[in-house]
């Protein structure tokens, strides 16, 4: 039984040593110590012996056991440093290599326009409000007299969803939605920048566009105040030195109204291809309050008065970035995008 102890070890030390990784360490000690393993099947065996026997022969595998637990956990010592090792060497980083390029968003250009006339109005003394962009016949149209049945609602073509609610087509909306939200029937001093609607879609036109509306109301207000604003607004916008030109013109809801046309940034008033020869490009529609639109909103003409104004805001970015397209500020090609991205660094 011993000489089977000794042979057990001799063999069992042979094939340890030649255990080349850590995989086959781990046969070898399954093959002789696992719970089947072959010395464990000795001390099985212990009750056929004379129980002089049983503790030499016991004591003796125990003896072996440990010798080859003890060299076994020194090679999977050494395996593991050697793993360590070889991993370290794998995973080494050149600190000398170039960076790679951190990607960072950037401000889109319609975000851009809208902030700048945000800040100028707001340091005006105006406030910024929204209103929904699913609108009511009633806030888009009739309170900003055209009933039903109007032929300047042929003006805009309209997305109806029922044939009380639509996809609002003007900014103007909100001129009635604040008037009516102010109970006390105070001075109101608003713009509203916000995203409308409607059935184009070519170079110039998207069915989705921006658009920001003016609106004060106050006692005394008149032309004056009006050419006055549009004249810093477009200004601030556009550049100092460009000259304004008010030419009457027809909306419903203001009375006079004015189409605004500013001189040409381009040619300065020359004439090119951007206005058309003519030196002046259109960027404003405006008038003073129409007393039925005051009325309706539950101030008296006879004591207020007011001036409103609209204009596309994807055209002021255009014009400011010189952009050709109009779709190109709603497809967020990333490509596009990213030509803003240090404009203000
Ligand atoms: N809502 C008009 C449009 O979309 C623009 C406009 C014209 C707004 C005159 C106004 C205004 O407030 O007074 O064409």
């Amino acid at each position: 039984m011993e000489e089977q102890i000794s042979k057990i070890k001799e063999v069992a030390i042979e094939e340890i040593k030649k255990a080349a990784n850590a995989k086959e360490l781990d046969d070898a000690r399954v093959k002789y110590l696992g719970k089947k393993g072959e010395l464990t099947a000795i001390l099985r065996g212990m009750g056929s012996l004379s129980p002089e026997e049983r503790p030499i022969i016991g004591s003796k595998v125990n003896e072996v056991r440990d010798e080859l637990e003890n060299m076994i956990k020194k090679m999977e010592e050494e395996f593991a440093k050697l793993e360590l090792e070889k991993k370290l060497k794998e995973e080494k980083i050149d600190i000398t290599l170039p960076s790679t390029k951190v990607k960072r968003g950037s401000k889109h250009p319609l975000n851009r326009i809208i902030e700048e006339v945000e800040d100028l109005f707001v340091s005006m003394g105006y406030d910024v409000v929204t209103g929904p962009e699913l609108e009511t016949d009633e806030y888009c149209f009739e309170r900003l007299n055209l009933p039903k049945g109007h032929p300047a609602r042929d003006m805009q073509d309209s997305f109806y969803i029922t044939s009380e609610y639509l996809l609002r087509t003007q900014t103007s909306a909100v001129q009635a939605r604040t008037m009516m939200a102010n109970e006390e029937k105070t001075p109101i001093r608003v713009i509203c920048p916000g995203k409308t609607y409607r059935r184009d879609d070519d170079a110039t036109h998207s069915h989705q566009f921006s658009q920001v509306e003016g609106l004060v109301i106050d006692k005394n207000i008149s032309l004056a105040d009006l050419k006055g604003t549009l004249e810093v607004f477009v200004r601030k916008m556009l550049g100092d030195n460009l000259e304004l030109r008010f030419r009457p013109s027809y909306f419903p809801f203001t009375e006079p109204s004015y189409e605004v046309d500013v001189s040409c940034f381009k040619c300065g008033g020359k004439g090119c291809n951007l206005c058309k020869q003519t030196g002046w490009i259109e960027v404003l529609g405006s008038g003073m309050v129409h007393p039925n639109v005051l009325k309706m909103g539950g101030y008296d003409p006879e004591v207020y008065s007011g001036f409103a104004f609209g204009t596309g805001l994807d055209r002021l970015a255009m014009f400011k970035y010189g952009i050709t397209d109009i779709r190109l500020l709603y497809q967020n090609d990333i490509r596009f995008l990213r030509q803003f991205d240090r404009l203000d660094r």
